[in-house]
């Protein structure tokens, strides 16, 4: 329950029990959006993987389903994704949700031929409750090389083909079939751009439209790698043209530069909306969170779209509008001048630790949120003007010794002029920051003695605040 759980995010989804990693098959199917994710139903750290999932009317309110993949004689069931056969291309049905997905080969693992993982597919004709395998699976065999994983699956209108992305160690392979079970290799892509402090996984494609301009994003998460230490995810802006993804331009750009936003993909077949959930930890600590009987939960639903930064297009991501239903009433101030502290806390305390705070500033000076409690923990969020950048600073935020490497200060680069505007949303033991309109973000979690109730504006010269709005969130879980 609750109060038995006080790091488990209450509008966050987190499995009932067990171990929870990357998010899997996001597909939308007749007014229900479907989660499925890797999941070891046997502990609480990772282990022989199954697709456990999890279904929502608004991707706000989760309900955990029974687990949906087991692991069979090919292996145990690693990440992919799962899209709607809405021709019929696979002969299991129209309509029918087709899960695509690597097997993990211990066995084969042990024997170190590099190939153990290797694509297979399984079929739903009711809407994700039961699972057929795909009797001659594997669809796609492993060439000989070691890390061939995560398939993202997406139709390819202009050619009426499938096409898939698909993590083959350094690189990313793009292969494409008719029909789900023959797939072809189309080409490669970034053996020599990009990061490459870790291997590459969980990659996903995308078109977005930028007034009327169609581009392509790629995802490709690393493990490790990130820009603040252990596992994240970059991405390119590029043209695709159903073989070959080039970027526009070469430069690293990541998704999210806070620790805890990993392997997210984008849902199926939800038009052309892209909405990204990633998983909110990092394989650096992951299996050491002090959680008692579940770990890990996922960010919240973000709406992907592009900006401009010169003449790049730059990702931005922003909390989907379905989570407007979950926010109570806001009250508003404006312009507020905080000479050295401002003190919110009154109204904060009443938000038992979920809430959501806008807040606009007057230029780009010093601004820093100090989120604390009776305990004394402390969580930093701001803007330094000397750098010139956002940061989360979780080290005196709770329980920071479980690992080395927790307590930290993480920042990313403002990628924008003029005014700041930050959105912070708080649930329980997450933090997600989103800078200048979802330009810049930041996601941490961290592990409070109890909530941080108490909320205080530091500047460090005067400073205007154009518009503070804040507001406490309804619980969303059972
Ligand atoms: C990413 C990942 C994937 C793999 C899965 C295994 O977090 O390592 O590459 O499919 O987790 O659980």
């Amino acid at each position: 329950t609750v109060a038995n759980e006080p790091h488990r995010p209450q509008f966050h989804f987190t499995p009932k029990a067990h171990w929870m990693n990357d998010p899997n098959g996001m597909v939308f199917l007749n007014g229900t959006y479907h989660l499925f994710f890797q999941h070891n139903p046997g502990g609480t750290t990772w282990g022989p993987m199954h697709w456990g999932h999890a279904t929502s009317k608004d991707m706000m309110h989760w309900e955990e389903q029974p687990i949906a993949l087991y692991p069979d004689s090919l292996g145990t069931i690693f990440s992919g994704s799962a899209v709607v056969d809405k021709n019929n291309t696979a002969g299991f049905g129209k309509n029918a949700l087709v899960a695509i997905y690597t097997c993990h080969n211990k066995a084969i693992e042990d024997a170190k031929t590099g190939l153990h993982q290797y694509q297979g597919i399984a079929y739903s004709t009711d809407e994700g409750k039961t699972w057929t395998k795909y009797e001659k699976n594997p669809v796609l065999p492993n060439p000989g090389i070691w890390d061939f994983r995560d398939p993202k699956v997406r139709w390819y209108e202009a050619e009426k083909k499938w096409v898939m992305t698909l993590a083959t160690k350094d690189r990313i392979t793009f292969y494409s079939s008719p029909n789900l079970k023959q797939w072809t290799k189309e080409s490669e892509f970034g053996e020599k751009l990009g990061a490459h402090g870790g291997v590459w996984e969980c990659p996903d494609l995308f078109p977005l439209d930028y007034n009327g301009q169609k581009k392509w994003v790629l995802l490709v998460s690393i493990n490790p790698g990130g820009p603040n230490g252990g596992s994240a995810t970059q991405y390119f802006v590029g043209h695709f043209d159903g073989k070959t993804f080039i970027p526009d331009n070469p430069v690293t750009r990541w998704v999210d530069y806070g620790t805890d936003n990993y392997a997210g993909v984008t849902f199926s077949n939800l038009g052309d909306r892209q909405v990204f959930m990633g998983w909110m930890s990092n394989w650096q600590y992951a299996e050491r969170v002090p959680t008692q009987n579940w770990r890990s939960a996922n960010t919240l639903p973000r709406e992907l779209g592009l900006a401009k930064s010169g003449n790049d297009f730059i990702l931005t991501s922003t909390p989907v509008k379905e989570m407007a239903t979950i926010i109570n009433k806001a009250s508003v101030l404006q312009n507020i001048t905080v000479n050295t502290s401002y003190d919110i806390s009154d109204k904060i305390q009443a938000y038992n630790g979920k809430y959501v705070v806008d807040l606009e500033v007057d230029g780009q000076k010093d601004i820093a949120l100090h989120l604390t409690n009776a305990k004394g923990d402390l969580l930093v969020i701001g803007y330094e003007k000397a750098g010139n950048a956002f940061y989360i600073d979780r080290t005196k935020a709770g329980e920071v010794n479980f690992e080395p490497g927790f307590a930290k200060k993480m920042t990313a680069p403002r990628n924008a002029q003029g005014n700041i505007n930050l959105k912070i949303i708080i649930d329980a033991a997450s933090a997600e920051v989103f800078a200048d309109s979802g330009r810049t973000v930041l996601t941490a979690i961290f592990f409070p003695q109890e909530p941080l109730n108490l909320l205080h504006i530091k500047a460090t010269a005067p400073l205007k605040v154009l518009k503070l709005k804040h507001a406490g969130i309804a619980t969303a879980i059972k």
